[in-house]
């Protein structure tokens, strides 16, 4: 199966937003065209903006570029014929997950391998109920911020043909992604269920009155020598966001403490949502 679908040269990015942009880029780097698709055309025009800031800054990670097109989803069984990988990154709504895994699954040919960028949902939970053609060539994808950050995690489910896990691995280091094999289904991947962890640790640390963020955030910093401490990056993050992870993985998984969630809603109640409103564990300027 793996080899029959080196026969195709394109990937299809669905979702032209934050993470789209930088697949684009990504996948493009070894003289290989991209079809990226979005609804927006605002969106289409400003990823492409983005993917030649990021070709013409002094950190590039090549001078082999292949061509990037852009339409909306109207076309995309013609585009999904000449690709070998096609890879979501629409907005991390459960339904239009599933809607899109479908679609997808729907129009592309069937040795079309299709890839989840969801942070939240793997790939077991967004097909579980969904009937497809060709369920052996789903998995997810999931990416951090590249090209600065390329880590990307690859992990199928119980149906995943292993042949398209070791052909993603291979071919994402080729383009310049540090790739990662999720050896089982896992929510949170690996980085994201560890990362979780301390924030739920920080978070009933604090509810207990043990530490100040300040405190606990210097104590962070000066142990583990990182920029950022754990505050600082829920700041960042979004406390409203940061619960609705927490409360994901309190529904996939039993015994996990209330009290991280009872506190960050309580200071979002109070109106703390973090940088994007100037106000979290710590006070922000205004834009
Ligand atoms: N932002 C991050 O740092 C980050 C990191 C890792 C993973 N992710 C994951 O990547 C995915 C995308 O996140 P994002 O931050 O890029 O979102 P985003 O909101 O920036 O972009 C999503 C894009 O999808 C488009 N879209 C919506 N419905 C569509 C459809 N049916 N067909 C085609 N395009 C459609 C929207 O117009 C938008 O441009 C999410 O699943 C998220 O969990 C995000």
């Amino acid at each position: 199966m793996a080899n029959s679908k080196l026969l195709r040269e394109a990937v299809v990015i669905l979702g032209a937003g934050t993470q789209g942009r930088r697949l684009a880029y990504m996948w493009s780097s070894t003289g290989k065209p991209v079809h990226l698709v979005d609804q927006q055309e605002s969106q289409l025009s400003q990823g492409l903006d983005h993917v030649h800031q990021l070709r013409t800054s002094s950190s590039s990670i090549s001078t082999n570029w292949g061509k990037i097109t852009t339409s909306k989803p109207s076309s995309l069984k013609e585009e999904l014929e000449k690709a070998w990988l096609a890879i979501e990154c629409v907005p991390e709504n459960f339904a239009l997950k599933q809607s899109v895994i479908s679609q997808l699954d729907n129009l592309a040919p069937d040795q079309t391998i299709l890839a989840s960028n969801s942070s939240s949902y793997v790939i077991g939970e967004i097909i579980e109920n969904l009937s497809l053609n060709n369920p052996r060539r789903v998995l997810s994808a999931h990416c951090y911020w590249p090209p600065e950050t390329p880590a990307i995690e690859i992990m199928g489910y119980e149906q995943t043909d292993p042949s398209i896990i070791d052909l993603l691995v291979k071919k994402s280091e080729e383009h310049g992604f540090t790739p990662y094999r999720v050896r089982k289904p896992s929510v949170g991947y690996i980085y994201n269920r560890i990362w979780a962890a301390i924030k739920r640790e920080t978070l009933l640390t604090l509810s207990e009155g043990v530490a100040s963020p300040n405190e606990i955030d210097a104590i962070f910093r000066d142990v583990l020598k990182t920029p950022k401490g754990p505050c600082e990056l829920m700041d960042v993050v979004g406390l409203d966001v940061v619960l609705d992870i927490e409360k994901h993985y309190a529904e996939t998984r039993k015994n996990l403490p209330s009290e991280p969630q009872k506190y960050l809603q309580d200071m979002i109640d109070a109106g703390n949502l973090g940088v994007k409103n100037s106000r979290g564990f710590y006070k922000y300027p205004r834009e």
